[in-house]
């Protein structure tokens, strides 16, 4: 009997294979950094051959460290950047060029274009997406009208489109299977959200042969097999996250703190349309039916570290910034917005730029650090305060993964701001737990998701401690701050 399921997780910097036993324990691990290519202001790319290359040298490790053979593992489940797109020839799978990350603005002017033309609120209706350069239609149409000759090629048929998903499981079914989850294909603006299906009005408006499109499948199935082993689950990263976390039924939330901060609340089998300028996106879809989430997107959580690391060179090592920041009680009046990649949820504005305020001779780069914990803190209260509003809810706990949630402080800062409990499990590697639940549950290796919800347990919880006079003064001066990042 097959004792793991191998789950996939791509990300934005990092191909990571991890194995996982019944418990929902991790076994081994693997992970790749991915090259970052900017080869122009705003523009990010990644080479999709480097993506396999190093999803598939993680597999081999994991399995070499573990010491086992494919048959024991019971199923394979994906899980992937969303949005990010690659074009390819349908014939020989060479990409026409690099993939279009889900940062990168440059079909930004377009986006304006149809916003100013007034299609945002009818796109909204089908996709419960925005107009913005974060999704891939405008990004496939770039490549069609860039690449010499693509166009021609696409409606000739001899193209294929998709996300991340999609070409791994080209890569590993050797070119059998052209397909992508509802969760995935939810977050190209070329997807009904109520039907699960593509819409044939956003493809002649976007101008997008339905024949480079891959056939939309359930997030928990089997779909192909690599090397004899059934590829059973496929979700996008924060869908995934939101299953991994056990955010089952409606009103449960969780936030990942990634490259962004993604923070997705349940909303069962109704979309919820939100007045706020947040996203509707499918949350998963089993056996045809589909559940819905609320979505709330900043694109820039973990990478403001980063930035502050290589950018700036205030530390060394991320790891202390913490220790920075801890040095004082607050980043004395310092604020950043960390709109490095325009503003994704609420303010939906691709041309904004980053800034910092409130330097005084007497700011430190302890006082910078601290701003930073409290920018990452103050996108996702907005998201929050959105999500609220639209769900005519309060949210009692929102639980909480990904790299940066490790940070006892940042979760501090965070419950305080937003003034919600924070609720942090044992396993923060729940993006690549969801991915494997769904493709165990397919298989049977897990038979319920009453049996999943027993293994999701509880670390740490963070409990607000600020007083309301100091949330409130620090929330006008971080409004004010975000009003002169917008263009
Ligand atoms: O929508 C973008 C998101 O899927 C990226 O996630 O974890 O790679 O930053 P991550």
């Amino acid at each position: 009997m097959p004792r793991f399921v191998l789950s996939l997780d791509q990300g934005t910097t990092s191909s990571r294979a991890i194995l996982f036993n019944h418990q929902g324990e991790i076994v081994a691990s693997s992970q790749q950094e991915i090259t970052q290519h900017f080869p122009q202001s705003g523009w990010v790319e990644h080479d999709a051959e480097e993506i396999w290359q190093t999803q598939q040298q993680t597999i081999v490790d994991v399995l070499e460290q573990a010491q086992l053979m494919e048959s024991d593992i019971a199923a394979i489940g994906i899980t992937n950047q969303r949005e990010t797109v690659v074009v390819w020839d349908r014939k020989t799978g060479v990409p026409l060029m690099n993939a279009i990350v889900w940062q990168d603005r440059r079909t930004a002017d377009q986006c304006r274009q149809l916003k100013d033309a007034g299609f945002e609120s009818a796109i909204h209706s089908i996709t419960g997406l925005k107009i913005d350069p974060y999704f891939s239609a405008t990004k496939v149409q770039w490549v069609l009208d860039q690449v010499e000759g693509a166009r021609a090629r696409a409606e000739a048929g001899e193209l294929c489109m998709g996300t991340i998903d999609s070409w791994l499981i080209w890569k590993l079914t050797d070119g059998k299977q052209h397909i992508t989850d509802a969760t995935n294909a939810s977050r190209t603006l070329l997807c009904n959200i109520h039907t699960g299906e593509w819409d044939n009005a956003l493809l002649e408006k976007f101008m997008i042969p339905r024949s480079m499109l891959p056939s939309i499948v359930d997030s928990s199935g089997v779909v192909g097999q690599w090397r004899g082993v059934p590829i059973a689950g496929i979700a996008g990263d924060q869908q995934a996250a939101l299953f991994g976390q056990a955010c089952y039924s409606p009103g449960l939330a969780k936030n990942t703190y990634g490259t962004g901060c993604f923070l997705l609340l349940n909303t069962g089998d109704r979309v919820v349309r939100s007045s706020n300028q947040l996203l509707s996106t499918i949350a998963l879809q089993i056996n045809g039916v589909r559940e819905y989430a609320l979505e709330g997107s900043v694109f820039v959580g973990g990478s403001l570290f980063q930035w502050l690391r290589d950018g700036l060179q205030i530390f060394d090592d991320v790891k202390e910034l913490d220790a920075l920041a801890a040095t004082v009680e607050d980043s004395g009046g310092v604020v950043i917005v960390p709109a490095l990649a325009g503003l994704g949820a609420p303010h939906w504005d691709p041309f904004a730029r980053g800034l910092i305020t409130g330097i005084s001779r007497g700011t430190t780069k302890a006082h910078i650090c601290r701003a930073a914990l409290e920018a990452v803190s103050f996108q996702s209260v907005e998201l929050v305060e959105c999500m609220q509003r639209d769900a005519s809810t309060h949210l009692e706990e929102l639980r909480v993964d990904g790299g940066a949630s490790t940070s006892d402080l940042l979760m501090q800062i965070q419950s305080d701001l937003m003034d919600c409990e924070i609720v942090r499990p044992e396993v923060t590697e729940t993006t690549a737990f969801g991915a494997a639940a769904l493709a165990g549950l397919a298989v049977g290796f897990w038979k319920s998701k009453e049996e999943l919800a027993r293994i999701w347990k509880e670390e740490k919880r963070f409990t607000p401690q600020l007083s309301e006079e100091k949330r409130r003064q620090m929330r006008a001066a971080w409004d004010t701050a975000v009003e002169k990042a917008k263009s």
